[in-house]
Formats: C-alpha cells, sequence, structure tokens
C-alpha cells in the first residue's frame, strides 16, 4: 500500500517548514482520527442512531472550540456560524466568490498569497476590480494608505494576517476598524496566524475570519473553515450545493447556518483530529506558543546577522521581534535560492521552502522577485538545538559558496 510507505523515516531530521503544513501535529490527533475511524465512523444530519448523535456532538463541540478560539463573543457565538470547508483557499473562495458582484471594487494588501489573488483576478474577467495597497519593503502596512484607496464602490478588504513570506504581521484590528467607518466589509485570512497569535472577531471587527486547520491549529491536513457574521452570511452565495441532510423535500438550497455552505459530507475523520488538536492548544497557557517560536526566530536572526553583515546573505522583512509570526526568509548572495535549500536538506536533513512560496505580490513588495527566498519557519515542537543547526548549516553552506568562484544564478518559481 502506498500510505505504508510514509512512515517516520520519510521526515527529515529537522523540520523547518511549519508554514507549508506544521509538523509534528498536536498530541492526540492522530489517535482522535484512528478511533473515529474504527469506533464510529458515522455521517452526521443523516442518521437517527447513537453513532451519528455522537458525530454530531464531535462536530459541534468543534465549532464551539472555534468560536472560543477567535474571541467570536456575542457577534458570532451560535456556532452555527462556523462552517467547515478543506482548507482556507476553498474557505476563501466561498467568501470572495459569494460576496462580489460585478461592479463591486474590493482593497487587498500588496503581501497577498495567491488564495486571495487567484480568485480575484478569476472575478476581474466579470468586472470585479481590485486595488493593491502598497506595503513597505519589509512587509507592513500604514492603514492609512488602505483608507486613502476606498472608493465609492469598495465593497470589501480581504487581507491576509500575516504574511507567509516572511512573517510581518499587518494591522488587522486598525483595518477592521477603518471597514466599520466606511461600512465595508472586512474578511480575515488567518492561514499563518490561528494557533499562535491572539485573533479576535470581536476586537478586529471581522465580518468573516478563514482558517485552516493543518497549520498553527496543529490539526490534519483536509480541515479548514471560516467565521461569519449572520448579517454577512445571508448576503452570500455558497459556492457549493447539494444534499445537506436537512429540508430533504426541497431541492432549493437551505438558507439557514451551517447547512447553506456546507453541502456533502463533512471530514469528519479530519474533524476528530482538529477537534483534539484544539482541545490541546486551548489547553496551553495564553501566549506561550508565540513567546516559544518568537524565542526561535530571534535567536536565528541572531544567528544569520552576522552572515547579513558580512555581506553573504540577506534577511528580508524585520529585524526583531516586534510584530512578526516565526517566519523567516533570506536571499543567499552567492548561490541560487534553490541550491542553498536543497543542500541544507541534502547534507543537514534540513526542510525549508524556497522559490516564491505561492505569492508573487508578497515577492514584488519585499524585493525579492523573480528570484525568491529560502524561509525558514519555526513552529512550537521545535527547539533550539534544531535553530542551532539551522544556523551553523547556512553559514557553511554560504561560506563554501565565497570559497568557489560564482556559479550562474538560477531563477525558479515554485
Ligand atoms: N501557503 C503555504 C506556504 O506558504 C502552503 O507554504
Amino acid at each position: 500500500m502506498p500510505g505504508d510507505r510514509m512512515g517516520r523515516e520519510e521526515m527529515p531530521g529537522i523540520y523547518l517548514d511549519q508554514a507549508a503544513t506544521s509538523f509534528p501535529k498536536a498530541p492526540g490527533t492522530a489517535d482522535a482520527m484512528y478511533r473515529y475511524m474504527t469506533g464510529c465512523g458515522c455521517n452526521v444530519n443523516r442518521g437517527s442512531y447513537a453513532g451519528a448523535y455522537s458525530a454530531e456532538e464531535l462536530v459541534y463541540d468543534t465549532r464551539m472550540q472555534l468560536c472560543r478560539l477567535f474571541g467570536a463573543g456575542n457577534a458570532i457565538a451560535d456556532p452555527k456560524n462556523v462552517v467547515f470547508t478543506k482548507n482556507v483557499t476553498e474557505s476563501l473562495n466561498f467568501l470572495i466568490k459569494g460576496l462580489l458582484r460585478p461592479g463591486n471594487h474590493v482593497l487587498v494588501s500588496s503581501m497577498e498569497h495567491n488564495a486571495v489573488m487567484r480568485p480575484l483576478v478569476q472575478l476581474e474577467k466579470q468586472g470585479i476590480r481590485f486595488t493593491r495597497v502598497p506595503c513597505s519593503d519589509d512587509g507592513s502596512m500604514d492603514p492609512a494608505d488602505l483608507e486613502r484607496l476606498i472608493e465609492k464602490s469598495t465593497k470589501a478588504v480581504i487581507m491576509l494576517h500575516a504574511s507567509n513570506v516572511c512573517g510581518t504581521v499587518l494591522p488587522a484590528a486598525e483595518v477592521g476598524n477603518i471597514c466599520r467607518t466606511h461600512g465595508i466589509r472586512f474578511i480575515l485570512d488567518t492561514a499563518q496566524t490561528a494557533g499562535v497569535l491572539p485573533i479576535s472577531m470581536e476586537e478586529t471587527g471581522a465580518d468573516a475570519i478563514a482558517f485552516t486547520g493543518h497549520k498553527g491549529l496543529l490539526g490534519p491536513q483536509g480541515t479548514g473553515g471560516f467565521l461569519i457574521r449572520e448579517e454577512l452570511a445571508g448576503e452570500l452565495e455558497p459556492l457549493i450545493t447539494g444534499g445537506t441532510g436537512s429540508i430533504s423535500h426541497t431541492e432549493e438550497v437551505p438558507n439557514f447556518m451551517p447547512d447553506r455552505f456546507e453541502a456533502g459530507t463533512l471530514n469528519l475523520p479530519g474533524i476528530a483530529g482538529l477537534n483534539a488538536a484544539l482541545n490541546w492548544l486551548l489547553s496551553q497557557p495564553e501566549g506561550s506558543i508565540l513567546a516559544h517560536e518568537l524565542k526561535l526566530t530571534k535567536r536565528f536572526l541572531r544567528g544569520m546577522e552576522d552572515a547579513e553583515e558580512a555581506g553573504r546573505l540577506r534577511i528580508i522583512g524585520k529585524r526583531g521581534t516586534e510584530g512578526r509570526t516565526g517566519v523567516v526568509s533570506i536571499v543567499p548572495l552567492r548561490m541560487d535560492p534553490a541550491e542553498l535549500a536543497f543542500k541544507l536538506d541534502e547534507l543537514h536533513g534540513i526542510a525549508t521552502r524556497v522559490g516564491l512560496h505561492c505569492a508573487p505580490s508578497a515577492h514584488r513588495t519585499l524585493g525579492t522577485w523573480p528570484g525568491g527566498t529560502v524561509r525558514f519557519s519555526f513552529g512550537v515542537f521545535n527547539t533550539e538545538r534544531e535553530v542551532d543547526e539551522a544556523v551553523e548549516a547556512v553559514r557553511g553552506i554560504i561560506q563554501g559558496a565565497f570559497r568557489s568562484p560564482p556559479g550562474p544564478l538560477r531563477s525558479e518559481c515554485f
């Protein structure tokens, strides 16, 4: 069986690609999935027997956990306004394509990932316009720049909470305030921050928060969703429709939550895993995960600074730990980024992500287009020893490149 080949030995010695997907997952996640698959396995909303009820409880409980995690407060206290999807990209497609109509204009940051940009570029052909709010070359945004770009037809701001390329956090609360003042919808993409940064739907004033389960939430791939204020949900056309197990007498799409947006069978083993991961996350002392990740980030940045001063590489984005997550990009100056990433893996068993990280607009903003960067991303289970090994490995490889004559630089997009 192909799956049998994916054992622990497939994982690299040092996994620093946590921004792509976290590893390992929270304690109990895999066990919960196994228990669901072997002990219950029932569908929800479709059966009137004990197993179906217990699966329903599991799903309801997970919606409650997500309300808690995202500080949903009174605006959304009802867990029915938590919708499950298979990932944040699907969530953003639901929100973007469900909300926007020809003639609408939207604002995005110039740091966006293709999860936002590709749906918008697709919609441009239908007469939906967007403007990128220019961010600075460390990825920061001045909310005043965003406010200046609001037009009469601006319907929404769609923005990531932190960059997947350099970790810079964008001013979500300030942007939320501006949106409220101007009567504009605010959609926040928390792909890189959920489970790590405190996020409050109340405080940010977000109308919808899109999340993924497999990164900072430490759950399985194939899980994600969005939280949405009820009045916005009413404005949204569902992207996918079909059977929901409710009001089966009619062929009309249900207009109640969450069924309006949850056609077809949910990823129940995934939700069981996500539930266990959220249990673990919510039991951690407040702020402890962010503190750990930033401690590792600081250590790594310190380790890179000497090499930068010696003219061997460039650190991209912020230098300090203020207003950032545990994601750091670097550009080696005497070798192709892909070669550095390849050697880190081959010689040291260190996994990173190289290239453009599905975020060409961010790389243009940061001045790293088209060559891209090597990205290191730290998670809650990484250690200081792993960071030190990565620092030594980068320094060694880069020094080696300076001893040999410079080769041609190759630019590849990943
Ligand atoms: N968007 C994810 C990343 O940055 C997959 O790697």
